[in-house]
């Protein structure tokens, strides 16, 4: 008896699809150019959702997941009715299905400027991601075209194809995210202690020279700039990036790995592929030590005492 051993933990694993990087390294290539310059990497920021401090694609995809959805029940309806258009059903089919292929576009801006700062396996599910929803996108305008010139059953069947095609791309999207953790945050634990925790001499921080600090196993990378330490979790929120091993810039620090900017004063992101918050620390230098807590603003979660607290005063 043969026994079926699974070597890959992603289909996508497998050599065959070697193809997918062939395609995406000049395509990712092309979207680094068109995110170039100040208004490019403007336009990128808004499209990750650095100044909302939440990712944009998740919630455009809304619009034509919705939409779609909203075309699939109406054709359905639309085909089991007696009398055909009686109830109206086609005209809004037709304007959902268009409604979607409008949505499809800011969606996909907003996933390439998510996707363009991926490499390796993600970046290879990430164009199959991508293949699938542009398939989706044709074959809805194909089936609009088709409503147009009165051919009803044949843009049904094209809608009903496309429809196959996002939600498969949809188990792509949640790869991505859940298996592969695309732009989730990786470092938001260990939670280091609430209360302060001495952690350095004071003479061992020289001015304007990043240092890193453990506290319970959370790195912590502290800068002195004048009468200031700065104090954040050394891990970019993008994807773990080492915080100290990039560049300083007055206030700031740039994240060497994909060029995220964080503020080291409150942790906001101000440029992308980042969008959420480091977490700061509380600084008090007393008798030569220096000693750290975790302070609120710009904390990613609130600790399990806060959230006990809140659950406690029925927040
Ligand atoms: S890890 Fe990607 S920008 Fe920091």
């Amino acid at each position: 008896m043969t026994r079926q051993v699974w070597t890959f933990s992603s289909p996508l694993e497998d050599p065959r699809f070697a193809w997918l990087d062939k395609l995406a390294e000049p395509l990712q290539q092309a979207a680094h150019d068109a995110f170039a310059g100040d208004a490019g990497k403007t336009v990128k920021n808004w499209l990750n959702g650095v100044p909302i401090r939440h990712r944009v694609h998740p919630a455009l995809i809304i619009w034509p997941l919705g939409a779609w959805t909203t075309a699939a029940l109406l054709d359905l309806l639309d085909g089991v009715s007696p009398g055909g258009n009686s109830n109206g059903y086609r005209k809004g089919a037709d304007a959902a299905v268009a409604f979607g292929i409008i949505g499809a576009l800011p969606t996909a801006a907003a996933g390439v400027a998510d996707w363009v700062d991926t490499y390796a396996h993600e970046r290879r599910v990430g164009m199959a991601h991508a293949l699938l929803n542009v398939a989706a996108l044709g074959l809805y305008g194909a089936s609009f075209g088709l409503r147009l010139a009165g051919q009803r059953g044949m843009a049904r069947a094209l809608a009903g194809l496309g429809f196959g095609g996002i939600m498969m791309s949809g188990v792509l999207g949640g790869e991505l995210v859940y298996n592969l953790g695309v732009n989730v945050p990786h470092q938001t634990t260990p939670e280091p202690p609430d209360e302060f925790v001495d952690v350095l001499a004071g003479a061992d921080l020289p001015e304007g020279k990043p240092v890193v600090v453990d506290v319970e196993k959370a790195p912590i990378l502290l800068l002195r700039r004048g009468e200031e330490i700065f104090a954040v979790e050394n891990w970019c929120q993008h994807a773990g990036g080492p915080l100290s091993e990039g560049e300083i810039e007055g206030d700031e620090v740039v994240c060497p790995w994909h060029g995220s900017r964080f503020c080291l004063a409150d942790g906001r992101p101000l440029n992308g592929p980042a969008s959420a918050p480091l977490r700061t620390f509380e600084v008090r230098e007393q008798g030569g030590r220096i000693a750290l807590r975790p302070s609120y603003e710009g904390r990613a979660h609130p600790s399990v005492s806060e959230q006990s607290e809140s659950v406690a005063a029925g927040g």
